[in-house]
């Protein structure tokens, strides 16, 4: 192993325990992947990014939900479309991965309570969330769903979900990447080291054969010189999803490409960015366990390692497209509370625009759909493509 060649040392980085942490373990065993540096970086039960309690709401980033609630109500209707698709079963399981606080979650049942009736008595919903610390919050987020039996909080994917749709909002751009470029023609991976300061870029060779795989898999070439990341977390993700799914949906919210937009020659440098207080930078080394670190997601991937598991592909939308189909047809109702007065209308329309709008987060955001055990859904939400 060799440093970079941008011989790229940044900071002095033990401004955090979790960086003195894995400057020990680094100084005492060697680098470590860079899969495995953002798992400590945002998993660390203790230090971890997402280990940590909320304390720091929208300090570093905003997410859909937090946006409106609008966003959860119309993914409300998305689903009861789904469990009409699905023949109305009994129990239809709204599991919902990567659930954080539970905010979602408490904005698409008490939606479904109060319009949508009869889906909401078939609605067993299951928040998924691996931090205990934000498990903590769905008590409170969720307690009268909680009390009539309409929901439970879980720390991993139930094993056996007969009917129903597995769902995200960025939960898999949050998943560990590891980091590789093509240099003379073979893919290195791009490791963490740790030089008695600062923490390094080292390159060396793959760490798993899966890596490989993963780029002839979906005939993508980098460019020599080209870094990009592999999300190999998400592929078992998915596999695991369609495995445990008996019939229904899985849907996907998050910030992606297709495979031959993710790794083309626009994305030289790749797609990982760091996140805090509202600044994107990559300076992934900084304050470890103190920003987010994310990547973009690739669709065609989730396609592929979906379809090993019994998933169809059903449709991908943008954000917008997505809102603005499920949206229209009611003209938005769904917008403003009942008794609503025109300033609370006005500023709903406003924050309605920032979910939709093509430069923010309607069209980076996209909506990917698969489906088992359904013969050719219709889906409002993709009626539009
Ligand atoms: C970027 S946050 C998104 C939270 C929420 N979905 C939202 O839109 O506000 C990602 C969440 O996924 C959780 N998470 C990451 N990996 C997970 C996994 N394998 N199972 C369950 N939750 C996970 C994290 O702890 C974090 O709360």
């Amino acid at each position: 192993m060799k440093a970079s060649a941008a011989g790229k040392c940044v900071k002095a980085a033990l401004v955090t325990p979790l960086a003195q942490a894995l400057a020990e373990r680094i100084r005492a065993t060697g680098p470590i992947s860079f899969a495995e540096y953002m798992r400590e970086c945002l998993y660390h039960p203790q230090f971890g990014y997402y280990g940590k309690r909320e304390g720091r709401r929208f300090a570093d980033f905003y997410t859909s939900v937090d946006v409106h609630p609008i966003f959860g109500r119309l993914l409300a209707r998305q689903l009861a479309e789904m469990w009409d698709a699905l023949g109305h079963p009994q129990e239809f399981y709204a599991v919902e991965a990567g659930a954080g606080t539970g905010r979602l979650a408490g904005q698409i049942l008490d939606f479904a309570a109060r319009e949508l009736p009869q889906f909401y008595s078939s609605v067993r919903y299951v928040a998924v969330e691996q931090s205990e610390a934000r498990r903590e919050r769905h008590r409170e987020m969720l307690r009268t769903h909680l009390e009539k039996g309409a929901a439970m909080s879980c720390g991993a994917l139930p094993c056996d979900i007969p009917a129903g749709c597995i769902f995200s909002n960025e939960l898999l751009d949050a998943f560990p990447v590891h980091r590789v470029l093509l240099e003379q023609g073979a893919l290195r991976e791009i490791y963490v080291g740790f030089n008695g300061e600062s923490f390094t870029e080292v390159r060396g060779p793959l760490t798993s054969a899966e890596i490989e795989k993963y780029f002839q898999e979906q005939q993508i070439r980098l460019q020599e010189g080209q870094q990009a990341e592999v999300n190999l977390d998400a592929c078992e993700w998915i596999k695991e999803a369609g495995r445990r799914l008996g019939r229904g949906f899985v849907l996907t919210v998050d910030y992606g490409h297709e495979a031959a937009e993710l790794y083309n020659a626009r994305h030289m440098r790749g797609t990982l960015l760091a996140y805090s207080a509202h600044r994107v930078t990559e300076d992934f080394f900084e304050c470890p366990g103190e920003q987010d670190l994310t990547a973009h997601v690739n669709f065609t991937a989730l396609d592929m390692w979906g379809r090993h598991a019994g998933l169809t592909r059903t449709g991908c939308a943008s954000q917008m497209a997505f809102l603005v189909a499920l949206g229209r047809g009611n003209e938005f109702a769904d917008l403003c509370d009942d008794g609503a007065n025109e300033v609370e209308r006005i500023r709903a329309r406003l924050l309605l625009k920032s979910l939709i709008h093509p430069e923010g987060m309607g069209e980076t955001f996209h909506v990917f759909i698969q489906h088992k055990g359904v013969a050719q859904p219709h889906l409002t939400g993709l009626a539009g493509l």
